[in-house]
């Protein structure tokens, strides 16, 4: 895990998960140190993880006013309850149905709750943020952010990579990574992650790139993408190219046997 500062008001909570045979995925969260202090996602759901103690390294958790929720996927809720009790102040932004996709494992607090939806806006004192529906997403409760301050762009899933290595899910610039790589990881992530790109009339599709042109974000911090400064126009290009791009298919059973073949057992199966 690493710990990225910014020059953007934001620091970004950079952790990674690796995709057998695909990749090192960053999986990340940040801090919008606005007046009214904003964390956008809250990390990995895995029990090894204590996102709070890390968050305190940033700020103290009690500061907190806003827990912006991108979309209730595991890989962002990891430390979602934890927050909400050390940030007595916190609300969780989300939508309609991500409360409701939530409460199906542990209901929110319907006071700690703030619904937003794309297009709406949310005053954090010095500042107003946004949200904006990413081109490409998994889950319906999904709404990015724009920092109407510094230009930033908080596009969730959207412009996600598995990455070569863990160094490169955890560097501190994009630029990092060889353009090639960078956009057949972002092509692979396309299908992985929006599989229906390849479905859905690409000229709708394509018009919602247009609202992210118009923006011309300073920065691109996706939650699966280390931050993204100065490559607009190539990031942009990769979602028109997307539903172009072969679809995923998943390694099916014999593949996972021949995978698993690979290792030998310890000890005798069923001894
Ligand atoms: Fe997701
Ligand atoms: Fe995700």
């Amino acid at each position: 895990m690493h710990t990225h500062r910014t020059d953007q008001d934001v620091t970004v909570l950079n952790d990674m998960s690796e995709i057998p045979g695909l990749g090192f995925l960053p999986v990340n969260a940040f801090v919008v140190h606005a007046e009214q202090p904003v964390v956008i996602d809250t990390g990995l759901s895995t029990d090894d993880k204590d996102f709070v103690t890390w968050l305190g390294e940033v700020i103290d958790p009690a500061d907190v006013r806003w827990i912006w929720l991108t979309h209730p996927d595991r890989d962002h809720t990891g430390g979602l309850f934890d927050l909400l009790a050390a940030a007595p102040r916190a609300r969780v932004v989300t939508t309609f149905i991500g409360a409701g996709i939530l409460s199906t494992e542990r209901p929110l607090p319907m006071d700690r709750i703030h619904l937003l939806n794309p297009g709406q806006r949310l005053d954090v004192g010095d500042r107003e943020l946004s949200g904006l529906r990413p081109p490409l997403f998994d889950n319906p409760a999904t709404v990015g952010v724009v920092d109407h301050r510094t230009g930033a762009l908080f596009s969730s899933d959207c412009f996600g990579a598995p990455l070569p290595t863990g160094e490169l899910a955890l560097a501190g610039d994009v630029r990092e990574v060889a353009p090639d790589d960078l956009r057949g990881g972002q092509l692979l992530w396309a299908g992985v992650d929006s599989p229906w790109v390849h479905t859905v009339d690409p000229a709708k599709y394509r018009a919602t790139v247009d609202p992210i042109r118009a923006i011309d974000p300073s920065t691109i911090f996706s939650t699966h993408l280390p931050p993204a400064r100065g490559l607009n126009e190539s990031l942009l290009a990769m979602l028109h190219e997307a539903p172009d791009s072969p679809p995923f298919v998943g390694p099916d059973q014999a593949a996972l046997e021949a995978m698993l073949a690979q290792f030998e057992p310890e000890q005798p199966l069923g001894v």
